[in-house]
């Protein structure tokens, strides 16, 4: 098998006409999910929840098994048994740290290769033993088979790496040029990227990162937040399907565009009905503390447990937070109105390990805890 030639950018013949009503309906279900995250004051807080899940999920595709819970629980300072669970909790919270870092780097200027690179070497940030070539493009030849196999017998065999850069030039111009539909743009953005797979590893990862980022630069949201990942990993058998095909049939861009649309209509869909339930139930849950508790405390006490639902008591002191004694009276009321439940009983030095529960089951889309 021979390296593969990727094609200049931007495409020359892409056919629009069967593609017309998937760019309407994905326009507009993206403007919609735009408009509810416009509505919230705090995004970043009040979606935490749903930026942990994406970087839970696009992870997942690429094989880590750790969950949304298990995230949490690391975070509230409890360890998995097992090493494999532990580094995979390390790669997902480096993700989520990169996309923050995404967010903040374009604050100061427009998407670049460095920006790439920087955000690669975030991603694999001490995970050992997976971090070859980690912030580098590569300057080997990689394969993408079965774990494990020959260059022989691989599914693709990415671009000759003394060609990388020069790839790598023409999709970077690509992706700042003004093109009549951006979605398409996108589509064909991430699909390149992963052809040219500059990186040894995580070019899956660092290819879905840019979703957000570019829809953000293109003015299709307002903030760099929208998570595809969900129907990525259910879909998972076609998006790997469409996208090797890339690699074999002339005329595969136009399916693998109408998939990438559809995955963006359906996850803009999801993500503003998930977004308004998790913003619903932020305004419930206020009023409620505030009735039970009457504490000047109860907005930033239920702010901690959004940006963290899974905690031991001593994770919520802090700046401008009540005293230790006074959080312990102010979650015990909460712990009985059923708003906070104990995941870990507390024994000896260990504490406990608290949860609020429906936010939890609100961003899994079902009942966890
Ligand atoms: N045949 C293929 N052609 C192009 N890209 C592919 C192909 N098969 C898989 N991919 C992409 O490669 C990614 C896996 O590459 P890898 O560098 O291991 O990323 P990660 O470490 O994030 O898993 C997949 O998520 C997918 O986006
Ligand atoms: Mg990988």
């Amino acid at each position: 098998m021979k390296p593969f030639v990727p094609e200049k950018l931007p495409l020359e013949n892409i056919a629009w006409e069967p593609l017309i009503p998937v760019i309407a309906s994905a326009n507009r279900s993206l403007a919609f999910f735009d408009g509810v995250l416009q509505g919230i004051s705090n995004p970043a807080l009040l979606l935490s929840p749903l930026t942990t899940q994406e970087a839970v999920l696009s992870s997942r595709i690429e094989g880590t098994e750790a969950s949304l819970g298990d995230v949490l629980r690391f975070e509230a300072g409890e360890q998995p048994p097992e090493m494999k669970r532990q580094e995979d909790i390390r790669e997902i919270i480096n993700y989520r740290r990169a996309l923050k870092q995404a967010e903040q780097a374009l604050k100061h200027k427009p998407f670049n290769l460095n920006l790439l690179k920087e955000l690669h070497a975030t991603l694999l940030d001490s995970v050992q033993g997976r971090n070859m070539g980690r912030g580098k493009f590569r300057t080997e030849q990689n394969w993408i088979g079965q774990p494990g196999t020959p260059i022989e017998q691989a599914y693709f065999v990415p671009p000759e790496p003394g060609r990388v850069m020069e790839y790598l030039d023409n999709w970077e111009k690509y992706y700042h040029m003004q093109q009549s539909d951006a979605l398409i743009q996108l589509a064909i953005t991430h699909a390149q990227f992963e052809i040219i797979h500059p990186f040894l590893d995580g070019n899956g990862r660092i290819g879905r990162i840019i979703i957000p980022i570019f829809l953000y630069e293109k003015r299709l949201l307002s903030r760099p937040m929208f998570y595809l990942s969900a129907y990525l990993e259910m879909h998972r058998d076609t998006y790997v399907d469409r996208l090797r095909a890339l690699g074999r049939e002339n005329d595969a861009w136009n399916s693998w565009i109408q998939f990438f649309l559809t995955a963006v209509e359906h996850q803009a869909r999801a993500n503003a009905e998930k977004a308004r339930s998790i913003i619903n139930l932020y305004g419930r849950l206020k009023e409620q503390v505030i009735a039970l508790t009457h504490s000047q405390f109860a907005v930033p006490l239920l702010d901690k447990m959004f940006a963290r639902p899974v905690f031991q008591i001593s994770q919520l002191e802090g700046k401008n937070m009540p005293t230790r004694p006074m959080i312990h009276g102010l979650v015990s009321t909460l712990k009985d109105a059923g708003i906070l439940k104990v995941l870990r009983k507390g024994s000896g030095r260990r504490g406990q390990v608290l949860v609020l529960a429906e936010l939890i089951n609100t961003t899994e889309g079902k009942q966890v805890v």
